[in-house]
């Protein structure tokens, strides 16, 4: 079995958000399961590709409507990622240093092509390509529709949505982008009257996945426009839960904490952690630390935080500390408050994977109230790292989240993303915090909560081999 993982992102290479730790550490788990899993992405103009030394596999041309492409497929001379990686590097197209921007159809179909001409002439083709998200959603359809691909129109695809609120429409005036396929099945492109790739991907791909299982329910009800068409192509679509990679988060010898612990240390090595953390942002380390980690756009419920953390601060004897970027107007916000509670909140606005490290560890609390939130992983750090998630019910928070009232209980759940649900989930923190017995004791308890990716790398392999 020789599966082929096609994504814009991958940790370490390039990370904007999970989907890069997901595909940096599903194949690894794979490989462990001995088939051989491998990744193709983009080369990007960044920190990795600086610090390392690549050697070329494969040098062609390629098509993109009307223009030409010189292009390579690199790998790295030194690989200890755990699988094989191969870099598509467009030089005119794909080298910026960024992932995404405002030219993503271009260098995102020139990608896929690329991958696919190489495939044509690669010995060891794939038996299964495995796609993620809309950047790579053209691909099923061209594998089948493409005159040119037809060598590869009997290799299954599966195709992964870890968010389909993000679809990469673009206008019919640009479909002779895509190689030449029969007229006649234009349809498949198509969703709504723009060529739709997430759509394109749920009708070609010969199984769609979503990272949990309750966001599959979800989607039936809510997936931006693509309700209808998902509950149509329902039995060829299943979730699988999300792992992580237990050896990258570890807090036993993970490099970014201050101190190091394990099950047994967890209450001294969190302390150290968050003394350092309420040390560098100016916070009581005696209160409880109730912490963020994300995009601030509105399927993480950010908008709402300058008034919950107001409210909270207020009103509670807590402190807050925010690491996230996104939405400009919910940055300022959270910026301002700053200067509004001094010594009990603090925002660093930005990204930084070292610190976020830290305080999945340093913190008391993680805040999740999301009102979308396909899998999840942050949630499951906290876990592994001893901090104890509030997360709104819903997608993978659903699915691996227990609230503290239930038998074996161990989070803090809320129904709805609203001020007043966030501020009592956070009072329910607080209660739980001053019962530190009880708090101990669940921190210790939610360590050994496993999470790896061995069950579902298993699932996915299980699901290639029903398509043989
Ligand atoms: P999403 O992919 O929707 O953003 P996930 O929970 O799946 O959400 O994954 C988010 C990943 O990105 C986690 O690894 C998280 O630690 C990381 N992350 C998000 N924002 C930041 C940030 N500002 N700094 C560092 N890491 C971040
Ligand atoms: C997406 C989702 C997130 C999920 C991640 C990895 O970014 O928003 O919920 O965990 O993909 O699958």
């Amino acid at each position: 079995m020789n599966i082929v993982h096609v994504s814009a992102e991958c940790y370490p290479i390039a990370k904007v958000g999970g989907l890069a730790d997901v595909v940096g550490s599903l194949p690894k788990y794979q490989n462990s399961a001995d088939v051989l899993s491998q990744v193709i992405m983009p080369f990007y103009d960044n920190k990795f590709t600086k610090e390392n030394d690549f050697e070329i596999v494969f040098e062609s041309k390629l098509k993109l409507g009307k223009e030409e492409f010189d292009y390579r497929i690199l790998t790295l001379k030194k690989n200890n990622l755990g699988f094989n990686l191969f870099l598509v590097d467009i030089p005119e197209l794909l080298f910026k240093n960024y992932v995404y921007s405002n030219d993503d159809t271009e260098r995102f179909l020139a990608f896929q092509i690329a991958t696919l001409d190489w495939f044509l002439s690669w010995d060891n083709k794939p038996t299964f390509v495995h796609c993620h998200d809309h950047h790579t959603g053209l691909t099923p359809f061209m594998m089948l529709q493409s005159k040119k691909y037809e060598a590869l129109n009997k290799i299954p695809t599966v195709f992964t949505i870890h968010n389909a609120q993000y679809q990469g429409w673009f206008s019919h005036d640009k479909v002779s982008l895509i190689p030449e396929f029969d007229f006649d099945n234009v349809g498949l492109l198509d969703w709504g009257g723009s060529i739709n790739p997430l759509a394109a991907a749920i009708k070609c791909a010969s199984r769609v996945t979503t990272v949990s299982p309750s966001y599959m329910e979800e989607l039936k009800g809510n997936a931006n426009g693509l309700e209808w068409l998902l509950s149509h192509e329902s039995a060829k679509c299943v979730g699988i839960l999300n792992g992580i990679d237990i050896e990258v988060w570890n807090p036993e010898t993970d490099n970014y904490l201050v101190k190091n612990y394990n099950q047994n240390t967890v209450q001294s090595g969190c302390k150290e952690n968050k003394k350092w953390l309420c040390e560098k942002f100016n916070l009581d380390n005696e209160k409880p630390l109730f912490a963020f980690i994300g995009r601030l756009v509105g399927e993480k419920g950010s908008d709402l935080f300058p008034e919950v953390f107001k409210k909270s601060l207020e009103t509670k004897n807590i402190s807050i500390l925010l690491l996230g970027s996104g939405n400009k107007d919910v940055e300022e916000q959270l910026d301002e408050l700053k200067s509004e509670f001094i010594g009990t909140y603090n925002a660093f606005i930005g990204y930084d994977e070292s610190l976020s490290h830290i305080i999945y560890s340093g913190a008391d609390f993680l805040l999740m109230p999301s009102r979308v939130e396909p899998c999840g992983l942050n949630q499951m750090y906290a876990l592994r790292y001893g901090t104890i998630p509030i997360v709104r019910s819903i997608g993978g928070l659903k699915d691996t989240v227990i609230d503290i009232s239930e038998e074996n209980g161990f989070g803090i759940c809320h129904k709805e993303v609203t001020v007043s649900d966030i501020a009592i989930a956070i009072e329910r923190g607080v209660e739980l915090y001053n019962n530190q017995p009880e708090y101990k004791k669940l921190r210790k308890q939610i360590m050994s909560i496993d999470h790896s990716w061995n069950a579902s790398a298993n699932e996915y392999i299980n699901l290639y081999k029903s398509l043989n």
